[in-house]
Parts: C-alpha cells; structure tokens; sequence
C-alpha cells in the first residue's frame, strides 16, 4: 500500500467506527456484529503504531465510545466510566494473566462474572437514598437519568442497611429480560412501530425516553457490579458484592472467585453454551482481580483498567444461503420480509428463517437471491442476517425487490411518510388481515374470549363462518354449521359461545383496543376510553380534541380519525352496538378515577387472584396512590399476594407496615 492509500485506509476506518459507535450509542440501533467492529478497531490500532503520523486525534481508538444525548441534564463522573480491553481466544487471556503476574507476582485471585449485555448505570447513594443515576455517556460525563431509573422494581430508592456508607457510588447493568423484549417488540411491530434490533437496544432506548410513565410501563431489570466510595470499605471486589447483596442490591448469582487462569477459561466454556439457558442475554465474561490492594498497584491505561479484562464469545454465525424472500402481512397490514435460508445449524437448533424487518434492511443489505449471507444468532429467537459474502454471489444473481403489491391481497401497498413499513391498505378485505385482526379481538388482553383460539378463528375464516369481528356474535345461529367442523364437540362449542356472550360485559376500553386501530394500543384505549366516556364522542372528536387528551400525539389522532373515517368501520360499530357490547365507560370505571389514594404509598409484592401486579399498580396510580419499590417504616401499605418472600414480610411486621389484600384495596377505593 502507498502511503497515500495507508492514510486513506485510516481515514476511511476511522470515519465508518465513529458512524458504528454512533449508532451504538446514541441511537442504540448498531448494524455491525461487535466482533467485526472489535477486528476493524484492532486493525486501526495497529496502522495507527505503524503510521503515527496519520493518526487522527478523533480516532475511535482515543475515546471510550459513547456520546451524550442533548435532552438530558449532562453529569460529570465523580470516577470516570472506563472501557473493558476485549479477548477472544484463550490465548490473548492467558497474555493478559502473564502482564498481570508480571506486575503483582503470583499471588492472587480473580473473580469471574458475565458480562450482562445492556447499558452501564451509575447510581449514586447519599444518606442510604438513590439521588443520582447517570449513564456512561462518553466516559466523563453522562445523562442523568434519575427519573426513569427509579422506575426499575430492583433498584432500592432507600437503603434500610445501617452500615452503608454515607455516599457511593454504585455501577451496573440495566438490561431487558428476552421474553419482555420478544413480547414487547411483537406489540411494537403489530402497532406499526419500528421493532428493536435486541433486548440490549430496547433497554438503552427504554432509559433515555423522555417520559418516564412509559419507562416504568417496560420492564426493565439491572444487575450491579462494583462500588465506589472515598475510602475502601472493603479488602476485595467479592467481599463489596457479598454486602452490596446485604444492603439490598441486586447482585448476580453466577459469579465466583477463580484461583488461577485454567479455573477462569472452565467457567468461560461453562457458560459459552449455559448461556443461552439464561433469561437474559450475556455477551461474554467479565474478569477481575480480586483484591483492591492489587487492582491499585495494576492500576489504568488511558481507557481501561489493567486489572480487568473482557472476553467476549463469538456471536454464533454460520454462512448459508439465501434461497428466497416472502412476505408477511401483519393484523395491521404491515408487509414483513422474512428470508428463506437454507437450513443451517447454529447455536443447537435449525435455522431456516432470518427476520428482515423492512425493505430498508433489504437495501442495506443489497440482498440477491442465492447469495451467500452471515446469519448471527444473538439473544433472540429469530437470527439475523448481518451480512453477504459478496466474494460467492454470482453474476447473474437477481436483486431481491421489496413488491409493490400485497402478496395476499394484490392490492398497491402504501408507506406513510416518515415510517418505514409498507402496509397494505385493502385491511377489509386482505385475509391475513382479516384473521390477525379477529384474533387480536379475542385474544387475552383485549376482549379475552374463553373457549376461542388462534387457530378456530382461521378455520372459521375459511369455512366462510367470519369475516368480521361482529360476525362472532351471531355465530350462536351456526350452531348446526358448527357442528360438521371437524374437533368441534358440543361442549366446546357451548363453552365457546358462553365465552362471546360473557364478552359483551367487557369495559369500554377492552373493545377499543380489541378494535385494533393503528397506534392504539392498551394505554391509549385506556386514555381513550376515559377521555371521551364513549365511542360517539370519540367518533365526534376533531384532532385538536384528540391531541388533548393525554398521551394522545398527532400520529394516533390521525389514525383514529381515519379509522372513523371508513364507512365499512362505522357499519362494524353499529352492529356490535346493536349485539350489546360495551361503548361507555361505566359508572364504576368513572369512580375508579378518583384522588382517594391520593398521599398513600404501596408496595406490591407476591401473586394475587384476581389482578396482575401490574393492573393492581394502575389501579393505585390512577386513584393517587404512588408505588415505592422497598419496604420501609414510611410505607402505609403492604400489598401482599401468596408466596411473597419471608424477608418482606418480616420487615413489613418489624416496622408495623400494615398488610392488605386486592380485596382490602377495592374496599378502599368504594
Ligand atoms: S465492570 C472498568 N462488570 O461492559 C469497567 N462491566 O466493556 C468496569 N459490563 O461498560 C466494568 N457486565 O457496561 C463490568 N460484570 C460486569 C459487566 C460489565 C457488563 C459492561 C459495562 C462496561 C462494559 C465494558
């Protein structure tokens, strides 16, 4: 290479990590594997020692990585928020153990921990109270996110420990438990909204949302790792976990303390495979020497500390090929491609289907058909394809084209502006749309009808039994139709029916949502339904009256108006009015919005009959009352469900803190 294509290469290296780390960080959308990234940063690195002269101070090489966000109050790190050096082999840990010997001797201890894949937290604690939570922000300086944080169920607001230090600090990892994130993001793309890339990406856009009801709506979890304080409290970094788990903090269990290197690569093959057994996703291991003394004598380099180290497992990739592309229509009409691959084994399963997510994906990738693409198997269930080898694509290979027509229907698809997806619009008359949107009827969070499935709705569909969400209501006059259908006995079909008819007491809001409109998703039918007490109002209501109301922002009006727009809409309404289902919001619901809990404070804990935990929190927050996440002698209420932990309870009796049931808690709002 000259030296103008040397300086050119860096150049080129240095402005393609910064888009990454970018994209990481700010936008917490990456699109390259870390382990390409990491390779490609080596390879900076090192015609960075070789051609010092070209270097530039801006490299990604010089800087921790993140950046700061404009909408938050930036912080400055009392300890500043250092990166980890990343191994990948065995060999490049058995180098760092020999830098380490080489500095303190022989004598000493690590401890191994996984390396939680989220987004680093720094609480800080004064008088045994969270006061600050920021993020790593660029290492220096940070977000404070302190609002959204004091959302998360496992972060104590109050210490009750008496030996916790007057003020620290203490770091962590905020990250989304996988089933949360599969859920969550299955709403997301039935809503029509963009879907995360992984849980780690859901999180950290999670904690930088600017409301923070929202933030405590997604279930966030966080493990905490290592505590800082003026003066050492304790000799080692195991000895601060096993009290840090004392003070109430929520420290991980799979964490142990290794007397040697051969110890610490056994619990790194350990968890290469018993990773995917856990709930949540972990991108490597993290180790550390144990004891303070050492860890100071090891002491920094500019970005890291010596006496820690990464190591990082492969995501598991395979190459295959790409065979053909289809196209999924959605409740809402969302046309997802989805790749056909030939069948390939990866991480202990067969994989023969990658998510495609939007046509921008599909030009990103300038995907043709036969190609031979890398398929990475993170935390999620559906692989991804991260990229082509372009080295085995044929010449006459054929673009893959995002279609222009339905493949169900044939109708022209539309995109809205400033979206990504395309929909369909024939949503009367599309199949797939037709089913998905009864399904969404039935199904548990929305009109939760007993004795209906799935897969009953799509034969239904194509025996000609619905066609419409109303025609479930006359399905009792089909009894004899019904009858024919194969595994359908009269006891099913009784139970069924019973089921529909029960469906007609369901509250206001239920039905809205069951209605599946664009962007109306539990919440907002919730506001809905309170703000406009029923449905000919909300018909009525012009988009200023809409955006009025709260949480209510211009894409949902828009699309609610639209909805009402369609006379075929209005003719559905008409007949489900006329079979008795809910359109008001009844008398109770009114009084259940009330200020009588107003002053009040709550903690929820164990499992209860008759609500989830987290209808049971709406119910105190939409009455005034305030959910606090720990037990203390300020609390007035104890919620207690079955099998809630003996600890609590004890608690909760020392400090007199008084013990009610769902039922005391209805009786108080009566
Ligand atoms: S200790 C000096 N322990 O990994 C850095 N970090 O690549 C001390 N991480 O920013 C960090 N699990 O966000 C530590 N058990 C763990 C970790 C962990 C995940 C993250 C953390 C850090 C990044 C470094």
């Amino acid at each position: 290479m000259s030296q103008f294509d040397v300086k050119d290469k860096m150049d080129a290296l240095v402005k393609e990590l910064n888009q990454h780390t970018y994209n990481y960080y700010v936008l917490a959308m990456p699109t390259i594997a870390d382990y390409e990234f990491d390779k490609k940063l080596e390879e900076l690195h090192k015609l960075e020692l070789e051609n010092p002269q070209f270097a530039d101070p801006n490299s990604p090489t010089q800087k921790v990585g993140g950046d700061i966000t404009k909408t938050f109050t930036t912080v400055k790190h009392r300890w500043p928020m250092l990166s980890l050096g990343n191994t990948y082999n065995e060999q490049d840990l058995r180098d760092f153990d020999e830098r380490v010997r080489k500095a303190i001797g022989d004598n000493f201890e690590y401890v191994c921990e996984l390396k939680f894949d989220g987004l680093s937290i720094s609480l800080t604690y004064e008088d045994a109270r969270l006061i600050r939570a920021v993020t790593r922000g660029d290492g220096s300086k940070g977000d404070d996110v302190t609002t959204n944080v004091k959302t998360i169920n496992n972060i104590p607001h109050k210490l009750d420990h008496a030996g916790v230090p007057g003020i620290f600090e203490i770091r962590g990892e905020i990250f989304m438990h996988r089933a949360a994130f599969e859920r969550l993001n299955k709403e997301r793309e039935e809503l029509g909204e963009v879907p995360y890339a992984n849980p780690r990406n859901f999180a950290a856009g999670t904690v930088k949302m600017q409301d923070s009801k929202e933030v405590a709506k997604r279930p966030l979890d966080c493990f905490l790792y290592s505590l800082n304080t003026d003066k050492n409290y304790f000799k080692n970094h195991w000895e601060s976990l096993q009290n840090l788990k004392q003070w109430g903090f929520n420290v991980c269990e799979h964490t142990q303390v290794s007397d040697g290197i051969d110890d610490v690569l056994s619990f790194i093959k350990h968890w290469e495979n018993a990773r995917f057994k856990l709930s949540y996703d972990i991108d490597g291991i993290v180790i550390k020497v144990n004891s303070y003394a050492q860890q100071q004598e090891l002491g920094f380099t500019a970005k890291s500390p010596r006496w820690a180290i990464s190591y990082k497992y492969k995501a598991q990739e395979v190459e295959t090929i790409l065979e053909r592309v289809t196209y999924q229509v959605g409740r809402t009409g969302a046309v997802t491609p989805v790749a056909n691959l030939k069948p390939v084994q990866l991480a202990g399963t067969t994989v023969k289907r990658a998510t495609l997510h939007n046509a921008n994906e599909i030009e990103r990738l300038d995907l043709h058909i036969g190609d031979s693409v890398f398929v990475e198997k993170g935390g999620e269930i559906i692989p991804k394809i991260i990229n082509v080898n372009l080295d085995k694509r044929d010449e006459g290979a054929s673009r893959v084209i995002y279609p222009s027509l339905c493949p169900e229907c044939g109708s022209k698809l539309i995109r809205k502006e400033g979206e990504v997806a395309f929909y369909c619009p024939n949503d009367e008359g599309c199949p797939p749309q037709i089913v998905g949107k009864i399904q969404h009827f039935i199904s548990r969070k929305a009109m939760n009808i007993d004795g209906l499935g799935d897969e009953t709705i799509e034969t239904f569909y194509q025996k000609g039994l619905v066609r419409h969400i109303s025609d479930l209501y006359i399905l009792h006059k089909k009894a004899d139709q019904l009858k024919t259908l194969e595994r359908f006995g009269e006891r099913s079909i009784e139970n069924m029916l019973a089921g529909i008819e029960l469906s007609k007491q369901m509250p206001f809001e239920k039905v809205l949502f069951g209605l599946g409109i664009r962007y109306v998703g539990e919440t907002v039918a919730r506001k809905l339904a309170i703000g406009t007490k029923n449905i000919d109002n909300l018909m009525k209501s012009s988009l200023e009256e809409l955006t009025a109301i709260d949480e209510i922002g211009q894409r949902i009006a828009e699309s609610i108006i639209e909805y009402f727009g369609k006379p075929e809409h209005l003719d559905q309404i008409d007949r489900l009015k006329s079979y008795g289902l809910q359109f008001e919001v009844s008398e109770i619901e009114i009084a259940l919005q009330s200020d009588k809990l107003t002053g009040k404070t709550f903690v929820i804990s164990g499992v209860f009959e008759n609500y989830s935990r987290e209808e049971l929190r709406e119910l105190i927050e939409s009455n005034g009352g305030k959910i606090l996440s720990g037990i203390s002698a300020k609390l007035n209420y104890l919620l207690a469900g079955d099998n809630m932990g003996p600890s609590k309870l004890d608690k909760a009796k020392k400090l007199n803190v008084p013990l009610i049931s769902e039922g005391d808690l209805l009786e108080m709002l009566k």
